[in-house]
């Protein structure tokens, strides 16, 4: 379940910069197909998610942070490519974005213990 969940994620994050290059270069077609896959992706993200949640023995509040932190994660991916795509400003999403980030790997890796970081 842990595999899938990174999997989803790591490949959620590059076609997510695959498809802002992609807008850049005027390729619209490309770019809805791929907001299409992620959409996908967010899906498979957020089961895998609670499928970990349900494996959890006691769930305490770091657990709730690590979920809400990933969901906003989706929901900063969604925006930025929704207001991209009608040519909007993105920078405060951005900063938003390095934020979650930090903090989801923070979390996932170092907080939490189901990390492949420390058997
Ligand atoms: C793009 C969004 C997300 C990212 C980048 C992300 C990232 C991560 C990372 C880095 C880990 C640690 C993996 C490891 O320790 O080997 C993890 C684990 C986990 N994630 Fe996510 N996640 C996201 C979304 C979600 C969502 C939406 C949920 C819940 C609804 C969720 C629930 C969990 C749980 C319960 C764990 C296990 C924590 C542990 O005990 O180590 N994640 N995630």
């Amino acid at each position: 379940m842990i595999h899938a969940h990174i999997t989803a994620w790591v490949l959620a994050l590059i076609l997510f910069f695959i498809a802002l290059s992609l807008h850049k270069s005027g390729k619209a077609k490309g770019f809805k197909i791929l907001q299409m896959i992620l959409r996908v992706l967010y899906l498979v993200i957020i089961a895998t998610g609670v499928g970990l949640l349900f494996s959890v023995y006691r769930i305490d509040v770091w657990y709730i942070l690590k979920a809400v932190v990933g969901l906003w994660i989706i929901g900063l991916f969604e925006m930025i490519l929704g207001r991209v795509a009608n040519d909007r400003r993105t920078s405060v999403f951005w900063i938003q974005f390095i934020i979650a980030w930090v903090l989801v790997l923070y979390l996932g890796f170092a907080k939490l213990p189901m990390s492949f970081l420390h058997p």
